[in-house]
């Protein structure tokens, strides 16, 4: 297998806060291909945007430490010198976040943002860059792309400067492309409007994409991959096949409103978002030891679930078409799924 666009291993973060040290990111590794969509999903405060921030250098200084490895094309972003990380995020990773005005320069206009967005990664003169932008700005959706360049983002409502943010971030055809909550707050017709733009560039550039979503709906139609985030860990990733339709860990199929009858398959079909999960999710400056999810399982019986942290393992051996584009297995924490062998991810 040729190496990974991204490969983020034992991710670890730390935030301080007056409630002290808060655990927010626990050993998260994961590996994102070439023109490969993973999905990060997870109840909310599970460390999705946190993991993401981490990786790009945007977590408040002095507050947060992050260790472990996150590597670009073989290039670690946790120990590349600022002045090369703010040039990584500029041209080759593109980012959508939750909140679209952080994104955006309010005394800028939309079309000024974008033109430079689109400059600073080629030869493009002003003109041909502006005429793209105008583009862009049709292809996520937005009524008078062209009317739009000389708004400025207050003139817009969250949703368009959503579409903006997004509109900038493709514009430079970035080989890694981040969104977190990119079309949440988005109408379908737009949301799937934007799927497609991602998935043209994907196939275009061979663009990675991590996609933070709690819509199901939008991980079926656009992910390969699915990680299951809980208090800062994965406990479950596979294909999006496996997970959804195979889900082993019992968070996962508490996502999916399978429990509690673990013993049928989670889902006819994805449902439209994540389901609740009876209990709340541990205080990151308080999380339970053993098992993070342990206070909530409805089935845990080992001994081990209060003492011990379940390693991930492989599960369901044999099935063919289990092992996604990444070349990785379907794994999940366990001792806890029936088709799991716990030894496994013991060594
Ligand atoms: N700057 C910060 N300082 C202290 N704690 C923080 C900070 N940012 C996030 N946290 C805490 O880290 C935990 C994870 O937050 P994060 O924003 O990553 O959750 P999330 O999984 O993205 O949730 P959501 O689905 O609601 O967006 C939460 O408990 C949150 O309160
Ligand atoms: S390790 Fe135990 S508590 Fe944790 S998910 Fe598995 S069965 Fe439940
Ligand atoms: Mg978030």
């Amino acid at each position: 297998m040729s190496q990974p666009l991204l490969e983020v291993e034992d991710l670890q973060v730390r935030l301080r806060t007056p409630r002290g040290t808060a655990a927010v990111v626990n050993g998260l590794s994961y590996s994102v291909g070439e023109g490969e969509t993973v999905a990060v999903v997870g109840e909310s405060g599970s460390g999705k945007s946190v993991s993401v921030l981490a990786l790009l250098g945007l977590l408040p200084e002095g507050v947060a430490t992050v260790t472990g490895r996150a590597l670009l094309r073989g290039e670690d972003l946790l120990t590349m010198p600022p002045e090369r990380l703010r040039r990584v995020r500029g041209r080759g990773v593109g980012m959508v976040f939750q909140d679209p005005m952080t994104s955006l320069n309010p005394v800028l206009t939309i079309g000024r943002q974008l033109v430079e967005g689109i400059r600073a990664h080629g030869e493009v003169s002003k003109a041909d860059a502006r005429r793209r932008a105008a583009e862009l700005l049709g292809e996520v959706g937005l009524p008078d792309p062209q009317g739009a360049l000389d708004r400025y983002p207050h003139e817009l409502s969250g949703g368009m400067r959503q579409r903006v943010v997004i509109a900038i971030a493709l514009g430079n055809s970035p080989s890694l492309l981040i969104a977190d909550e990119a079309t949440t707050a988005l109408d379908v017709t737009v949301q799937a409007q934007i799927i497609d733009l991602v998935e043209r560039l994907q196939a275009d550039h061979g663009t990675g994409v991590v996609w933070i979503t709690h819509d199901l709906g939008v991980v079926a139609g656009i992910a390969d991959r699915v990680l299951v985030v809980y208090g800062g860990r994965c406990v479950e990733d596979g294909t999006v096949d496996d997970v959804l339709e195979r889900p082993a860990h019992p968070y996962t199929r508490g996502l999916l409103g399978a429990l509690p009858d673990l013993t049928q398959p989670a889902v006819d079909g994805a449902p439209p978002d994540l389901a609740t999960v009876p209990g709340t999710p541990p205080a990151p400056t308080d999380l339970p030891p053993g098992c993070v999810f342990w206070p909530r399982c409805p089935v845990r019986a080992d001994p081990r679930c209060e003492t011990e942290q379940p390693p991930l393992a492989v599960v369901g051996q044999g099935r063919s078409g289990h092992v996604g584009p990444s070349g990785l297995p379907h794994r999940a924490a366990t001792w806890c799924t029936e088709t799991g062998s716990p030894e496994e991810g013991r060594s």
